[in-house]
């Protein structure tokens, strides 16, 4: 069944349940000082599990029992990605709070414990940006500095480690003109840079809600397919068909039914 068909479903079955679930395949659920080394061009930040797991982020090991439903949210969402060559990934919701963030930085450090494959993870939300929080990333002028043309690229990316892992993030920045942000050629330039200086990277894209603005449409032309994750309690159906409108010409990979509880994702066979 068409994903967005299933979140419909699993948000009419559920409207008002904390833990969170993908469709359109199986499960999921949730949850310092810098330098440069000879090794990375990037300024590197070691990350700290008690600040990550603080902020639900807990995909960066393989200890907690959460952790596994990033794992699989992983699998199937590279395994659609692989098959069309896609690079680029949004992640989205269709109001605020339904765990976009949690779930992008989660995804990503997933991704980057597998051999071979490394991620890019890129804060694109210009109205409320917390990657570097929920990270523990200093701040180092992030996307906007960039866009506004006072630093280079390489400058604005930071290496973030953890154990023998680690990911790139370009942290985000608050802007009083995301939306023209959003549309501009400069934007448009920006993404072009960055699939062809990280060709090799899954780039990972959190972005803000859908419908609280046309930040969302502005962009998803220029990206290959994108996560939607629903809230429970927050994400209406109303809320997910009118995404579904937006979302007719890109790919959804997957819909994350968050902050689900687990007898909700047991019933639909999730967990
Ligand atoms: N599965 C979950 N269970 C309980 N709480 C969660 C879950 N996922 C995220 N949260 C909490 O919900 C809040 C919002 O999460 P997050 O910041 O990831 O959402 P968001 O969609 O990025 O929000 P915004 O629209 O502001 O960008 C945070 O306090 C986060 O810790
Ligand atoms: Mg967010």
């Amino acid at each position: 069944m068409d994903p967005i068909k299933q979140a419909v479903e699993l948000a009419r079955a559920a409207e008002g349940v904390h833990r969170p679930a993908t469709l359109g395949g199986s499960p999921l659920a949730a949850e310092g000082p810098s330098q440069r080394s000879a090794e990375s061009p990037f300024q590197e930040v070691r990350l700290r599990p008690d600040h990550l797991e603080a902020h639900r982020i807990v995909a960066h090991g393989t200890s907690s029992p959460n952790g596994r439903y990033y794992d699989m949210l992983r699998t199937q969402v590279l395994q659609e990605m692989d098959k069309k060559s896609w690079q680029f990934l949004a992640v989205t919701s269709p109001t605020a709070g339904c765990g976009k963030t949690v779930t992008s930085c989660n995804l990503a450090l997933s991704i980057s414990r597998l051999p071979q494959r490394s991620v890019l993870l890129v804060d694109l939300d210009l109205r409320r940006p917390t990657v570097g929080k929920y990270l523990g990333l200093g701040d180092n002028g992030g996307v906007l500095s960039v866009l506004e043309g006072r630093a280079p690229l390489s400058s604005a990316v930071v290496q973030a480690n953890i154990g023998p892992n680690g990911i790139l993030v370009l942290p985000g920045s608050v802007s009083a003109n995301s939306s023209e942000w959003m549309a501009s050629q400069t934007m448009g330039a920006l993404l072009q840079t960055i699939k062809r200086d990280f060709r090799s990277r899954i780039v990972i894209f959190d972005l803000p809600p859908m419908l609280l603005g046309d930040d969302v449409i502005s962009i998803l032309p220029r990206i290959d397919a994108t996560l939607l994750v629903a809230g429970i309690g927050s994400t209406s159906v109303a809320d997910v068909k009118e995404c579904q409108k937006h979302l007719r010409r890109s790919p959804v990979v997957r819909v994350v039914v968050n902050k689900a509880t687990e007898s909700v994702g047991s019933y639909y066979g999730y967990y």
